[in-house]
Order: structure tokens, then C-alpha cells, then sequence
């Protein structure tokens, strides 16, 4: 009994080690967002040269919440089309392979991207770039 629960222990502490952030939201990131916001997210990706030019999103000071509402952008301004950034809550709803999930769906993937970006800032920070 007790040398089970030593190996639980120990496979809880392997998980612990997992990533912080969903490796889905990382593969989101590569393919939607670093064209513009760079591999590392500060804004330097070979399509930056926009105007206005992509944020660099590790010194971006917005909180999960606020983050995943400028990502899915369907409830703020820019749901109207006036910025350079798409509106990826509806890019995310039309790529997802699930009928009738896609609302549902479409937020996990912002929460996912989401995650990672602020995964992406506490690494640019932990480097001090
Ligand atoms: C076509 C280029 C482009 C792509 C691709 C793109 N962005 Fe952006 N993004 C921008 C631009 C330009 C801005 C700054 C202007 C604006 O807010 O519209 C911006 C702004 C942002 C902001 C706002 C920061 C703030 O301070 O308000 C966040 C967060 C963000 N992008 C995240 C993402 C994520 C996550 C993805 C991928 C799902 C992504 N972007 C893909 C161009 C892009």
C-alpha cells in the first residue's frame, strides 16, 4: 500500500512537470499568431511589417480574462473590423471539425492560445528580454 502510494506520488509529481499551459495552445500559436507576433511573441514575426504593427505580447499587460477577450475579439470594438489583428474567435469557430460545438470550441481554443501567451511573457521574463 504504502510503496503505491510512493509511486503515485511520484507520478503526480511527473505531471507537476507538464508544461503550464496546453501544447494545444502552443501548436494554435505557431500556426495562427506568430507569423505577426513572432515565435517568441514579441512581435517580430515576417509579417510584421503592418501598420499598426503587432503588439509584442510579452510586455502586454492584460490578465487571462482580458487576453482571451482581445483574442476572440467578437465582443469588442474590433468585431467591426477597424484593426489590423483578426477576429480569431470567428477564424476558430469556422476551423473547428465539430458541428454544433463550434461556440464552445472556439473558446477553448482562445483559452488555449491564451495560455500560452502568457506563457510566452513569463519565459521573455524569466529571460530578462
Ligand atoms: C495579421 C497579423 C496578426 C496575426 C496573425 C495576429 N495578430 Fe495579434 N495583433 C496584430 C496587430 C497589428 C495588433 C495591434 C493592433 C490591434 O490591436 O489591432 C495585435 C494585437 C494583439 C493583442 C492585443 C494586445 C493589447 O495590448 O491589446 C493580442 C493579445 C494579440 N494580438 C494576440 C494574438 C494572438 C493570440 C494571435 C493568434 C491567435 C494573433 N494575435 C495573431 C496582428 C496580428
Amino acid at each position: 500500500m504504502v510503496r503505491r502510494l510512493a509511486a503515485l506520488g511520484l507520478f503526480l509529481a511527473g505531471c507537476a512537470r507538464e508544461p503550464a499551459y496546453p501544447l494545444h495552445g502552443e501548436a494554435m500559436y505557431n500556426r495562427y499568431c506568430a507569423s505577426c507576433h513572432g515565435l517568441t511573441g514579441k512581435g517580430d514575426g515576417p509579417a510584421a511589417a503592418l501598420s499598426p504593427p503587432p503588439t509584442d505580447l510579452t510586455k502586454a499587460d492584460l490578465s487571462l480574462p482580458e487576453l482571451m477577450k482581445v483574442i476572440d475579439g467578437r465582443r469588442t470594438v474590433r468585431a467591426h473590423g477597424t484593426a489590423a489583428m483578426p477576429v480569431w474567435g470567428e477564424v476558430f469557430e469556422q476551423t473547428t471539425p465539430d458541428p454544433g460545438r463550434e461556440h464552445r470550441q472556439a473558446l477553448r481554443d482562445v483559452q488555449a492560445v491564451a495560455e500560452y501567451v502568457q506563457a510566452l511573457k513569463a519565459r521573455a521574463r524569466q529571460e530578462g528580454t
